[in-house]
């Protein structure tokens, strides 16, 4: 399907955002349609985790506008519009005082009071597609680091979110382990989940992605569909960027 018969998620209109004197996103514009799965990778600072920190209202931005699902967000819509996207980070963040079934239960039931019949389906259902269906009575200290950031997406997931932000979901990970999570991403790309994720495994970006943008020094220098961003790229600090880590 082209991107023009879809409907954009989320666009970033002109962004500015500075910390101080220092601009982390420079007149940044980006359309992100549903179910794309869009890599954002560049050097470190370059503005990918702030990009996806402004999304989800955890920075305020200081001038353009963000446009979800043709909402602006604005400080008073955030908390409604929050609820709606799911966020993984590099650690996983299980409250390690309960179980898996727990942690995956407490916010869909407590707070959002749903059956709890019903969201251990959900929880089960999922799980199982991510290859860790005995570990529902597990605790966070008996699971591996990939088994963990699983989880913790499968969390985000109870929450039935319309778009799921990833920064750096496997960057603390063992090689090993590397390879399970990118494949439960993998799967939720699939199922037509609308994606950001921050990676550096380009593998994996270029198998799963359909569109890649390259940031560096607050601006997206580079926004193409995957097999352009492959191909023969004029950009000199793409091509520096790609030769280190492909070849890394
Ligand atoms: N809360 C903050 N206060 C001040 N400066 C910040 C803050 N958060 C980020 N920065 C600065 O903003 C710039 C962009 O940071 P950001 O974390 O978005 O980069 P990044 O592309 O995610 O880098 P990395 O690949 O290392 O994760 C950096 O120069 C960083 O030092
Ligand atoms: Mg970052």
């Amino acid at each position: 399907m082209e991107n023009n018969d879809r409907e954009i998620v989320v666009s970033l209109q002109n962004v500015v955002k500075k910390f101080g004197h220092l601009t982390v996103l420079d007149d940044m514009s980006l359309d992100v349609y549903e179910h794309e799965t869009v890599v954002l990778c560049g050097p470190s600072g370059g503005g990918k985790s702030t990009l996806l920190r402004t999304i989800n209202g955890l920075e305020r931005i200081n001038s353009g506008k963000i446009i979800y699902r043709g909402t602006e967000v604005t400080h008073r819509n955030i908390h409604s519009i929050r609820k709606h996207i799911g966020m993984v980070f590099q650690s996983f963040n299980l409250f390690s005082n309960l179980s898996v079934k727990d942690n995956l239960l407490i916010a869909p039931c407590k707070t959002l009071g749903k059956d709890k019949k019903e969201m251990l389906k959900k929880a089960s259902d999922y799980l199982e597609l991510f290859g860790v269906a005995d570990k529902m009575d597990a605790y966070p200290h008996q699971l591996s680091g990939g088994q963990k950031q699983r989880i913790a997406i499968v969390r985000s997931l109870m929450m039935e979110p319309d778009l799921m932000l990833f920064d750096e979901p496997t960057s603390a990970l063992d090689p090993e382990m590397i390879k399970e999570v990118l494949d439960a991403i993998r799967r939720l790309s699939q199922q037509g989940m609308t994606m950001i994720i921050v990676t550096h495994e380009m593998g994996f970006a270029r198998e799963v992605a359909s569109r890649i943008c390259f940031l560096e020094s607050a601006k997206i220098r580079v926004d193409t569909d995957t097999k352009s961003f492959f191909g023969d790229t004029q950009d000199e600090r793409l091509q520096q960027f790609l030769s280190v880590i492909l070849h890394h």
